[in-house]
C-alpha cells in the first residue's frame, strides 16, 4: 500500500470514499468540491493510500487555514476530510495518510495542524490521540437561511 497525491482519473473512485465519509452531503456536492480541490491545489492536497491493484483504501484530505482553534501560528495545516475503507482499518494507514497530509502541511511552511471529529465519533478522538492530537474545544455548530 502506498500513500500519494490523488492523479487524475481517479476521481470516481476518490468520491465513492467522499460519499461514506460525508452521507450527509449530496454526491453532487461531493463531486463539485471536488473540482475545487483539484482547482486550489495551491491551498490543499489530496492524499490517498492505493493498494497493489491500484484500489483506492483511503484519504486524507488537508488544508491550508488562515486560523485553527487552539493554534497560534497561520496559516495551519487542518485536516479537512480523513477516512480509511472499512476492512483495512487497524493496520495503520489512517497514521501513514495524516502524517502525509503533515508532511504536505510542513512544506507549506506550517508549523502546526489541526482537525475536527463530530462530538460522538469516538473513534476519531481516539484516532486522533494516538497520532499526538491534543483536544482543545468542543463545538455545536449552527446554520440560518438569509433568503427570505
Ligand atoms: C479514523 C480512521 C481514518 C482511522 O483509520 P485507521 O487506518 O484505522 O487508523 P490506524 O490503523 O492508523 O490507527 C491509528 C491508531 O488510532 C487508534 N484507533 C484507530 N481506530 C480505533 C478504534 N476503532 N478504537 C480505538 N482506537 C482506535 C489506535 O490507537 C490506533 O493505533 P493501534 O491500531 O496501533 O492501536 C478510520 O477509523 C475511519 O475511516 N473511520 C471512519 C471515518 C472517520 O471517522 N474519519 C474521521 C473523521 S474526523
Amino acid at each position: 500500500m502506498i500513500i500519494r497525491p490523488v492523479r487524475a482519473g481517479e476521481e470516481a473512485a476518490w468520491l465513492e470514499m467522499r460519499v461514506r465519509l460525508w452521507p450527509d452531503s449530496t454526491r453532487e456536492q461531493l463531486a463539485r468540491e471536488q473540482s475545487d480541490l483539484l482547482a486550489g491545489a495551491a491551498t490543499n492536497a489530496v492524499l490517498v493510500a492505493v493498494d497493489e491493484a491500484g484500489r483506492l483504501a483511503g484519504l486524507a484530505e488537508v488544508s491550508l487555514r488562515e486560523w485553527a482553534e487552539g493554534c497560534e501560528s497561520h496559516p495551519v495545516g487542518y485536516l479537512e476530510g480523513w477516512w480509511v475503507e472499512a476492512d483495512q482499518r487497524r493496520k495503520g494507514l489512517g497514521a501513514r495518510l495524516v502524517r502525509a497530509a503533515e508532511d504536505w502541511a510542513r512544506s507549506q511552511g506550517c508549523t502546526e495542524m489541526a482537525s475536527d471529529a463530530a462530538l460522538g465519533n469516538s473513534v476519531s478522538h481516539a484516532a486522533h490521540a494516538a497520532l499526538g492530537y491534543a483536544e482543545v474545544g468542543r463545538a455545536v455548530l449552527f446554520r440560518r437561511d438569509l433568503e427570505g
